[in-house]
């Protein structure tokens, strides 16, 4: 089988299972890729009903003391003996709940009342429905889609490393998805979309970027949503959600994103030829911040936000281990 995530170098392409994701993306929903991470291959049509329906109906299992993402991983040991689930169905059961998790904290967050799940809309329609109270509008469910098959898996990553080696350590399922959460809030990792956020607030009403780029690299901080440890070239991840965001922003009070980010890109790629000597380009966490602040979404909400989405390739790495070792 082709593997989970790579990155083809010569084209600088993100592939899953060997399928360009720029155009999986805008073909594709949550589930038909959850399908292909996991069992290999794009499903039949009965295939992806059957997923969407087995991620609705472990939606049962949500509890409403479960409040954040370290609690739901904690959980998961006794779900899955509780119910005698095979490990593929308990990896099922944390990516139906993530999600339910994440809404009901933004509420707390929000002061916000939240929706409960309706069994007619999908996983990225249904999260929309259940924070904002309304159906969805389908270039919101795409738009929303589309960033979060962008970010099911990337080779390499720290928090799949964490993940692994907990895996190979022999620890409990729950401990080894309480390892890769740990590593996935570090702020050069997948917190970076908020830290990119507070950036773009702080450069928003200043005069001189350059200077303020440059004190920010000079006082040992990063400027976020530039460079990548892999990519040679622009991530292809963030061309696609720069145009999402472009078309979400244009003629509303958001457009001060768009006159920011461009600073960011072509001042701070500039910084950092003259004093690293690298070609920063814009990464994937540099525009996603900026779509989901258009959701209306806190900064400080995008390593859960994140999870939705990553959710799918931790069970699929934790499902390609497990197979390797029976
Ligand atoms: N801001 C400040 N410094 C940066 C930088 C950035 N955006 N990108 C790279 N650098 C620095 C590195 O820290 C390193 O400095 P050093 O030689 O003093 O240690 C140097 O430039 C060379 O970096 P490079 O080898 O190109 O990348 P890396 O593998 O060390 O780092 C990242 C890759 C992603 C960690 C780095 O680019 C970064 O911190 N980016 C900002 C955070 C971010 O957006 N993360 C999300 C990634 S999807």
């Amino acid at each position: 089988m082709k593997p989970i995530s790579r990155i083809d170098n010569s084209t600088n392409q993100l592939l899953y299972r060997g399928m360009n994701v720029s155009e999986l993306c805008v073909n594709y929903s949550y589930e038909d890729i959850l399908h292909l991470l996991l069992k290999g291959n794009l499903p039949s049509k009965k295939e992806v009903r059957d997923m969407c329906q087995v991620l609705i109906d472990f939606r049962i299992f949500y509890q409403e003391n479960v409040t954040t993402l370290e609690d739901l991983a904690k959980s998961i040991d006794s779900i899955r003996e509780e119910n005698e689930f095979s490990l593929q169905d308990t990896l099922l059961v944390f990516v139906s709940l993530v999600p339910l998790v994440v809404a009901n904290k933004l509420g707390e967050i929000k002061n916000q009342k939240i929706e409960r799940p309706i069994d007619l809309l999908q996983h990225a329609a249904n999260f929309l429905w259940m924070v904002s109270g309304t159906t969805p509008n389908d270039t919101d469910i795409f738009d929303f889609q589309t960033s979060l098959i962008l970010h099911m898996d990337d080779p390499m990553n720290p928090s799949l490393t964490a993940l692994s080696k907990s895996f190979l350590k022999g620890q409990s399922l729950s401990d080894t998805l309480l390892s890769a959460l740990s590593a996935h809030v570090e702020p050069l990792h997948h917190g970076a979309g908020t830290e990119a956020m507070r950036m773009f607030e702080e450069i928003r009403n200043i005069e001189n970027p350059r200077n303020y780029l440059i004190e920010r690299l000079d006082s040992g901080r990063k400027i976020f949503g530039l460079g990548h440890r892999i990519y040679t070239a622009k991530d292809p991840r963030a061309i696609i959600l720069s145009g999402i965001l472009k078309r979400r922003v244009m003629n509303t009070s958001n457009d001060w994103l768009l006159e920011v980010i461009e600073k960011v890109t072509k001042v701070g790629y500039r910084i950092l030829k003259e004093r690293k000597g690298i070609e920063a380009y814009p990464n994937v966490d540099l525009y996603n911040a900026a779509v989901y602040l258009t959701f209306g979404f806190p900064p400080e909400f995008n390593t859960d936000l994140f999870a939705i989405s990553r959710a799918a390739g931790w069970v699929s790495h934790l499902n390609e281990l497990h197979s390797h070792q029976i």
